[in-house]
């Protein structure tokens, strides 16, 4: 039994997020941590809302809420809709907590005590109206590559150019449009980043076995060469910039920035999990952590957007080895391209798009969870229709799995009575069966070991394709009339297959996989894995009681699909 720390990346606490988000890095992690509690390691499996930064502040304030009460509601907004979906965190935390403002003030102080932090005074942009310091991407303007005139400070959407604020001409606050605007000087604190390339090149290097998304994004950071950052901002909300209690001296209206303190409140998080279950020894979420407490040979798997990957590859390890502390550092890291709605952008704004709340009126967590994790955006980025999504829901879930639980169950109600049947030997059909089964299923979790999930559901949509094959073939409904304990034989071993596969699909559709599992009376939380798929598929000798469920997935309709597109924004 192996000890497996997972965490996804923290969704940004500004509202719901939409399927893009969540295909992005909560449900894929969501579907690991679940195989690996199954497999029998001892998972533990964190998340957390990511609260601090302007976006916040503002979005609270475009809520007419303070920034402290905005991100409680929406902290329970999110921690809600993650367990209708079935989200399975062990903890589910706030990096605005406690121990995320003690350990992102540790980090600074050790960071600083090994002479890696420095005082800088830059100028920035000041927008005179707002009486506030604007990030890069709220000061707008014109391009001066292509004359585009609402150019973000960061980077111009019409050309591509990565910008600096100054570049653009007739700039203003994207916050208030107020043109009010000019360089003001300001103090940070900057992480010295450049001093630790060589050591988080040796680090990236000594993990060959990252994706290959993951690994190419490391790489063309490392070799653009890692620039120092300031770790600080002029702001309100966040962690005070104070070493034990203690403002620093010309910060008292400073805070970190978000991409400071955020990935440290993986560490945070694993704190609050760990006092919540009522440990307070300060023992428990060390052994996950430190590799002088016992976190020496924990696997760790970080899950992740695209986006995201630098600041995993490359921030957070500066500030992990720049502490010069025995952390933990991650092993495995997954990285997801983008799911994109009809091609675009999901917008929220622009109402377009699916977030998971509203994803959950139209219909049960399970069929997005297939329909998404199926089709994961892992090697390139993908395309999210409602007409693909009807399509797979009605042909994987319905046509597939749904149909083979409720053709079986109540054939062998009307034929046999509700138990299994006795009667009759396997004989070489189920020989066959056995067989092809056995080589998929280890196939199959192989790619759930990779997290190569495209792969793993083809393979899992694979085996419940064999089983209604050997269905077709054994045809129970023929055989009977001539041959009564050889047809008894193969809806037993139909009946057994359900159960394998309520096992087997358990990660992905756990909901389902309940239903399943209910038929026969068995409670879920036992499932294990299969080795031995002979062994499972004996597990039901006959005499054993069950109840045909209701239709396991209802079929989307042409109409539902152009209501829904209506509702939702599709493109053509
Ligand atoms: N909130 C960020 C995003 O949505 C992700 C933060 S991941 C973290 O892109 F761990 F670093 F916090
Ligand atoms: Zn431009």
């Amino acid at each position: 039994m192996a000890r497996i720390l997972i965490t996804s990346a923290l969704p940004y606490i500004n509202g719901i997020k939409h399927l893009g988000n969540l295909v992005g890095s909560m449900l894929p992690s969501d579907v690991y941590a679940r195989f690996q509690r199954q497999r029998g390691h001892d998972v533990l499996f964190l998340c957390a809302t990511d609260e601090h930064g302007t976006p916040a502040e503002l979005a609270a304030r475009s809520a007419g809420q303070t920034v402290r009460d905005y991100c409680a509601e929406q902290h329970d907004i999110q921690a809600k809709a993650g367990k209708a979906f079935g989200l399975s965190f062990d903890h589910f935390g706030r990096s605005s907590n406690a121990p995320n403002h003690q350990l992102t003030q540790h980090f600074a102080k050790v960071l600083e005590d090994n002479g890696l932090i420095e005082e800088r005074v830059e100028k920035q942009v000041y927008s005179v109206d707002d009486q506030r310091f604007l990030p890069d991407r709220y000061v707008e303007g014109e391009c001066p590559n292509c004359g585009y005139e609402k150019a973000r400070g960061d980077q111009c959407d019409n050309c591509g150019r990565l910008l600096d604020p100054t570049d653009l001409k007739n700039p203003y606050s994207a916050i208030s449009g107020s043109k009010n605007v000019e360089l003001r000087e300001t103090r940070h604190l900057y992480l010295l980043q450049a001093q630790l390339q060589d050591e988080i090149a040796e680090w990236v290097e000594a993990h060959p076995g990252w994706p290959q998304l993951t690994k190419s994004i490391a790489k063309k950071w490392l070799k653009e060469g890692l620039r120092d950052r300031s770790i600080t901002r002029d702001l309100q909300w966040g962690i005070p910039v104070a070493y034990e209690g203690e403002k620093r001296a010309g910060f008292e209206n400073k805070v970190f920035y978000v991409w400071f303190d955020a990935p440290i409140e993986y560490i945070g998080v694993t704190q609050e999990w760990a006092l919540a279950n009522d440990d307070v020894s300060d023992t428990e979420w060390k052994r996950w952590w430190r590799t002088d407490k016992g976190a020496e040979d924990i696997r760790y798997v970080q899950v992740m957007g695209k986006d995201n990957v630098a600041f995993h590859t490359v921030s957070f390890p500066a500030t992990i080895l720049g502490s010069r502390e025995p952390w933990k550092t991650v092993d495995t890291l997954k990285s997801l391209n983008w799911l994109t709605w009809y091609g675009g952008k999901f917008s929220t704004s622009e109402n377009r798009g699916i977030f998971m709340d509203q994803a959950l009126e139209l219909l049960p967590p399970d069929n997005w969870r297939w329909h998404l994790m199926a089709n994961a955006p892992e090697s390139d980025d993908a395309s999210f229709t409602l007409e693909h999504f009807a399509l797979v829901v009605n042909k994987d879930l319905a046509d597939v799995l749904g149909n083979f639980v409720n053709r079986i169950t109540r054939f062998c109600k009307a034929r046999f009575g509700e138990e299994v049947p006795a009667a009759g030997e396997y004989g070489e059909d189920e020989r066959g069966l056995i067989a092809t089964l056995q080589k998929s299923v280890s196939a199959y979790t192989e790619y759930m070991e990779q997290m190569e999930f495209r792969k793993a559901f083809a393979e899992l949509r694979g085996i419940w394709v064999a089983g209604n094959e050997y269905l077709q073939v054994a045809a129970p409904w023929t055989t009977i009339k001539t041959d009564e304990a050889k047809a008894a034989a193969s809806v037993r071993c139909a009946l057994n297959l359900i159960v394998l596969f309520a096992v087997l699909s358990r990660p992905v559709i756990p909901f389902t996989a309940e239903k399943m599992f209910a038929i026969f009376g068995l409670n879920d939380a036992e499932a294990g894995w299969p080795d031995d798929i002979a062994a499972a598929l004996n597990r039901f000798k006959g005499g054993e009681a069950f109840i045909p469920p209701d239709v396991l997935f209802a079929k989307i309709e042409d109409e539902q699909i152009e209501e829904w597109r209506q509702k939702f924004g599709a493109e053509d």
